[in-house]
């Protein structure tokens, strides 16, 4: 039977994902990504999830790309499996908005799992590092790409070349992440925002994450064009004229997430 190495429940309309791997620090294998994007994608398809959370354990979010079964892969082996690109990028697939809750080590590829959520909730624990170089290998689940995005070249080539580790405030001072809570309010936190959000119209939520990530993939003349014609498809909604007049009626908007 398949080990189960990621747990995935539904709190309200929160589709909670817990990496589960505790003995390895929820070192990331095929087996565990394979789960992740699984669970990803259901919640995503569930019409009753409005928002999904990752987390990890107390001394770990994820320490990484799992370097016992990495170590003696060939060329041929990841190139034919397609590493990284198979199952690690299921996450890009999912349209709902998607937090980090991050305690402890967010190392390497879980560093970069991280990076690929919309939103890093950090507890005071929270390290942040792409120690990659020091295995001789390089960040390779996006962290080059989306970690500059996110901090600017100088953090980011400092991180990458030297393996240098973020405190959860200098990942917090340099945007790397969202906000930083105590350890023991890590999850609850996490989930009050995600309940927020996930109240907010769906396709609505939808329309904003494609918008941002838009920004990143495109000029300021085309994500700017992009960005108003998801603004008059809101139109489009049940949802906005319900926010709207809920607004002037001064009343608690009733969204049925169409
Ligand atoms: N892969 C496999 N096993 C790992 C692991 C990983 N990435 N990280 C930790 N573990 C294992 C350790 O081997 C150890 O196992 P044993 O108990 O069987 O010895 C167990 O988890 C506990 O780890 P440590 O004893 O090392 O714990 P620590 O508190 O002393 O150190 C740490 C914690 C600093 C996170 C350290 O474990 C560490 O440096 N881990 C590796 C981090 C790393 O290099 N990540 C990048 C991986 S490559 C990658 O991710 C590529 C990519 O971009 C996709």
């Amino acid at each position: 039977m398949t080990e189960l190495l990621v747990q995935a429940e539904q709190r309200g309309r929160v589709g909670l994902i817990t990496l589960n791997r505790p003995k390895q620090l929820n070192a990331l294998n095929d087996t565990l990504m394979d789960q992740l994007g699984a669970a990803l994608l259901a919640f995503d398809a569930d019409a009753q999830i409005g928002a999904i959370v990752i987390t990890g354990g107390a001394k770990a979010f994820a320490a990484g790309a799992d370097i016992e079964a990495m170590a003696d892969w060939t060329y041929t082996d990841v190139y034919s499996s397609h590493f990284i690109s198979r199952n690690w990028e299921t996450i890009r697939q999912v349209r709902k908005p998607v937090l980090a809750a991050v305690a402890g080590f967010a190392m390497g590829g879980g560093c970069e799992l991280a990076l690929s959520c919309d939103i890093i909730v950090a507890a005071e624990s929270a390290r942040f590092a792409l120690p990659e170089i020091k295995l001789a290998l390089l960040p390779g689940a996006g962290g080059t790409q989306r970690l500059p995005r996110a901090i600017g070249k100088a953090k980011a080539m400092d991180m990458a070349l030297s393996a240098r580790m973020l405190d959860a405030q200098e990942a917090d001072r340099y945007g790397l992440v969202s906000r930083v809570v105590p350890d023991e309010q890590l999850l609850e936190k996490t989930l009050a925002l995600a309940t927020q959000i996930a109240g907010y119209s769906t396709p609505a939520l939808m329309a904003i994450k494609e918008s941002v990530n838009r920004s990143f993939e495109s000029s300021l003349t085309e994500g700017i064009l992009f960005e108003r014609r998801e603004l008059h498809a809101r139109f489009a909604s049940e949802d906005a004229h319900e926010g709207m007049h809920a607004f002037l009626d001064k009343r608690k908007p009733v969204f049925q997430h169409r």
